[in-house]
Parts: structure tokens; sequence; C-alpha cells
């Protein structure tokens, strides 16, 4: 998300309304003709995985889905060596990862462009589509309030960047030792200052941070890679479900997103989640889109 100047985000989300536009209409324009991506995998997913896969493969391209436990990564080969040799084959790679330092290696050493696909500290191709989705819906997020309630984890960190680029008024409701990381946090709100459309507080009461919200979003309370701390996770989290109560604080245009995979009577209620003001599912679909935006600005050999 750094990595993006405000400029640029706007570019990418017009390429990926135009390509969602054109796949409607049936056109699949191949820009991406011979490239080929590999994507490492070190954790699970579905969205992430088949949303990159078919994007290179609807733009004429081709990706490599390389599971960390099938390749001589997971065998101890380094990050960096791996870096060396796959930039050699391929045009792009995408690593799925535990510390985010993997990710930095990685872009360090390799020669081609390195997509993170999540670590253990952001998640950018998910708020990417999250923010498309919003403007897609409501024309604009510029000012508008954004609530996060729950873990400060790779989302809610993520978020936290996402506000000093995209400039909203973020409020994140955390249970205490569950903040996002204090250095993003600091550096956000130094790089934001006094800007009026746009601000980020951190509170406990997940009523304070609902109230009047334009956007409210939540994820898992156990990401992946804690599932060991599932039983004290579940007892730290009680009182921050989304819900429809706390739905009821927000603007009555207020848009529920999550980024799933969700468990309905944990982070959120089936009711808010199935419900009318949920848009989880154009949200999952838009990763596809703003992927493709991502894909041909990083491997094209000429950029939109
Ligand atoms: N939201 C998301 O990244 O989903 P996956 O873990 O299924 O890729
Ligand atoms: N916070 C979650 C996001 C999953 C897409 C995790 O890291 O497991």
């Amino acid at each position: 998300m750094v990595d993006l100047d405000a400029l640029e985000m706007q570019a990418l989300f017009s390429r990926a309304a135009w390509l969602k536009e054109a796949r409607q209409r049936g056109h699949a324009p191949q820009t991406l003709q011979g490239r080929v991506l590999g994507m490492i995998f070190e954790k699970a997913s579905t969205r992430t995985r088949v949303s990159f896969e078919v994007g290179m493969l609807q733009l004429g391209g081709q990706a490599l889905f390389l599971s960390s436990k099938d390749i001589q990564l997971g065998r101890g080969e380094t990050i960096s060596d791996s870096a060396m040799v796959l930039s050699r084959f391929l045009d792009g790679l995408l690593l799925r990862t535990y510390s985010h330092e993997n990710i930095e290696i990685m872009a360090k050493f390799a020669s081609v462009p390195v997509i993170n696909g999540l670590s253990d500290t952001f998640h950018p191709c998910q708020i990417l589509a999250d923010i498309f989705t919003y403007i897609e819906k409501r024309g604009s997020i510029q000012g508008r309030r954004v609530a996060w309630i729950g873990d400060g984890n790779n989302m809610a960190n993520t978020w936290i960047q996402a506000a000093v680029k995209a400039r909203f008024h973020l409020v994140l409701a955390c249970p205490e030792h569950y903040d996002p990381d204090p250095a993003v946090l600091m550096a956000a709100q130094q790089a934001l200052g006094n800007d009026s459309e746009a601000s980020i507080q951190l509170v406990r009461d997940p009523r304070a941070a609902a109230e009047q919200a334009d956007l409210l979003t939540t994820d898992t309370w156990i990401s992946m890679g804690q599932e060991k701390e599932q039983h004290q996770r579940l007892q730290a989290f009680q009182g921050y479900q989304v819900d429809q109560s706390l739905m009821s604080l927000a603007h009555p245009d207020v848009l529920f997103m999550h980024c799933l995979p969700a468990h309905r009577g944990e982070e959120v209620s089936a009711e808010v989640l199935d419900g009318p003001q949920s848009v989880i599912w154009d949200e999952a679909e838009n990763r596809l889109h703003v992927q493709k935006a991502v894909l041909e600005w990083l491997l094209s050999p000429c950029p939109f």
C-alpha cells in the first residue's frame, strides 16, 4: 500500500472499472500475453490464489501456483536465492507468507516486481479491492468514516495505511492487547498531520467506532498462524461482534465488508454478513478486477 501514491491508486481503480466492464461485455484484452506470474503460498488461500490465477489467464498470461511445501524454499533454500533464480524465469512474483520481512527480502533480491499476497502484517491487495468496492457503490471514500471492529491484524494495519492514501476517517475498535502495529499507526498519523478529511483513531468501544460509520468492516479473530491462541482470542474478543445493534448505530447508508473467510456467530452475525447492507460477494469479485489492473501495471510491457 505504501508503494502506491494517490494518483496511481486512482489510475488503478479507473483501469479496474474498465476491465470489469470489458469482461461484462465479453471483451478480454490480451495485455499480458506471454507473461508468467509465479505465486508462492506458505499459507492457505481461496480468493487470492484463484483471482490472481484467473486474472493472469484472462489477460492472456499464465500463473504458476508454487506451494512452499513443494519447492526448495520449504526445505530451507533462502528467500534471496529463490528470488534471484525465479526472477530469471518469471515476469512477476507473488508471495503469501508469515513474516513481512520475507516479502521485503524477496523484493530486495528479485529483479521482477513482487506482490504481497498477504503477510502477518499487511494485506494490500484486499484493501485495494475494498476501497474500489466502496467507491463503486458510493462514489467516493474521501472524507468518509470507516470503522474497523476487532483484531488489529494485517487487515487493520493496511486500512491504516490506506487512510493516508485515500484520505478517509478511520476509527479502529480493538480490545486491549490486540491493537494494530504501533509503528504503522504512528507513521500514518504523522503522514496525515492535520488533514480535515482524514484521521486515524484507536478506541476500545466498538459502539464509539460504529457511530455514524459509512463503512463497517471486520475480520476473523483468529488469523492464519494463530490457531493455537484460539481459546484466549475467543475470550478476548467477546463484545466485538458486528451485529445488527452495532450496524444500527452507523449511517443509514452504511456498507458492511469482510475480506472472507468469515465466521458467522464470531466476528460477525449471520444476519449482518448475509444481510442487505453487506457487499461481501461484490467485494470478493472485485479482487479479480482490481488485481488485473495491478498485474497490468506491474507486468505489462506498456502499462496503462
Ligand atoms: N480474503 C482473502 O485474501 O482470501 P483468501 O485467504 O482465500 O485468499
Ligand atoms: N487476517 C486474516 C486474513 C485472511 C484473508 C488472516 O491473516 O488469516
